[in-house]
């Protein structure tokens, strides 16, 4: 079969000749329909520290895919073949303290499909059969593919309350995107986005954001006390960008929440530790989904047709035209590139 992969330690991935894999016990066999880069591929493409320390060549790469299965292996009862799944690509212990305690998603013994593991940008893909999450055949596969990362904005949203809420989310990435179309379908009374791109602020709108702001025209501090006086109820940061962490502080009301999501190039960032201790805020490290409630939330919302993604899908090509892909995302000219896996 073909597949995309890291051959050697270096920048790109290129398309390879492999067997396709068979499937063992507990797994199951996926035919790719559709699958979308994340901005993960993007740093093993790009060859940067972070790949360099984890990725061990050769690695079939993607993490965010949706399919049909194929096959399960010895003692699946819960998937059968024939059922439309999506990944989920934490693959975790099931028997660390946090497993054991439903804290599955910061599982010690973490490993991620298309990092430590072979992924699947490939006509075929064997993962655990916990992973393949069913989905409903009524969700487009263009949408069904990429639950992992609109998971990661369900979990990060649905981390506090929405309803009635005014909410600041900082970053326009396509989880910002996912998570300001999740907060209006929740229930929110005002969603601001900060982005510094055009194309991504031009995307900001479509989703439905209520105010869309750059650090670029000035003061944001002013113009986020202009449309939410006394502060925001939450914000959720979604950029990785240092400045969002001091403007999450300061923005965010007494008594509020600032979710943390975005990763930072230098761990190390510093913010007025006394407002967040005076003001009472609630800070909380988001990471992956919540296993497996925040599939079902996610499920929920999708069904229930409230949630505007559209906007976000700006291109959808085959996926032998990944080079092109790359440089799109790398670009930040794209919201979710979506690949095909039809011959
Ligand atoms: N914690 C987790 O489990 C987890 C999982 C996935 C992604 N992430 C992180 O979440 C973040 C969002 O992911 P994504 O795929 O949407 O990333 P992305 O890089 O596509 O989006 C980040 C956006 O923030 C914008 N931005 C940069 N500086 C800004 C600023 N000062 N103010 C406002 N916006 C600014 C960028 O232009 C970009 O559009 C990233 O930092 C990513 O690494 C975390
Ligand atoms: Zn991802
Ligand atoms: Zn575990």
């Amino acid at each position: 079969m073909k597949a995309i992969a890291k051959v050697r330690p270096a920048p790109g991935v290129e398309i390879v000749d492999v067997k396709e894999p068979e499937v063992g016990p507990g797994e199951v066999k996926i035919r790719l329909e559709a699958a979308s880069v994340c901005g993960t591929d993007l740093h093993i493409y790009t060859w940067d520290n972070w790949a360099a320390s984890r990725i061990h060549p050769p690695r079939i790469i993607g993490h965010e895919f949706c399919g049909t299965i194929e096959a399960v292996g010895v003692g699946v009862t819960d998937r059968k073949v024939g059922d439309f799944v999506a990944s989920e690509s934490h693959i975790v212990c099931g028997h660390c303290r946090q497993c054991l305690h439903g804290q599955g998603h910061v599982c010690v013994n973490t490993r991620i499909l298309g990092v430590d593991i072979d992924g699947g940008f490939a006509s075929h893909v064997v993962i655990p059969s916990q992973n393949a999450r069913i989905t409903d055949r009524s969700i487009p596969k263009e949408i069904a593919c990429f639950q992992d990362a609109l998971g990661n904005a369900v979990h990060t949203a649905m981390a506090g309350p929405l309803l009635n809420q005014t909410v600041l989310i900082t970053g326009m990435g396509p989880i910002g995107l996912f998570a300001v179309s999740i907060c209006k379908a929740a229930g929110a009374a005002k969603v601001i986005a900060t982005e510094v791109s055009p194309y991504r602020i031009g995307l900001a709108h479509e989703v439905g954001a209520d105010v869309v702001l750059s650090p670029a025209e000035g003061d944001l501090d002013k113009r986020i006390a202009d449309v939410a006086p006394g502060g925001v109820d939450a914000t959720l940061e979604m950029s990785g960008h240092p400045s969002s962490l001091g403007l999450a502080v300061r923005s965010t009301r007494p008594g509020g929440r600032v979710s943390l999501l975005g990763v930072y190039g230098d761990p190390n960032q510093s913010v007025d530790m006394n407002s967040v201790i005076f003001k009472g805020l609630n800070v909380q490290g988001i990471v992956g989904r919540n296993l497996w409630q925040t599939w079902d939330q996610m499920a929920t919302l999708l069904l229930g047709g409230k949630l505007n993604l559209k906007p976000v899908i700006t291109h959808t090509m085959h996926y032998t035209e990944f080079q092109a892909a790359m440089e799109l995302m790398k670009a930040g000219k794209a919201g979710k590139v979506v690949f095909t896996f039809e011959d």
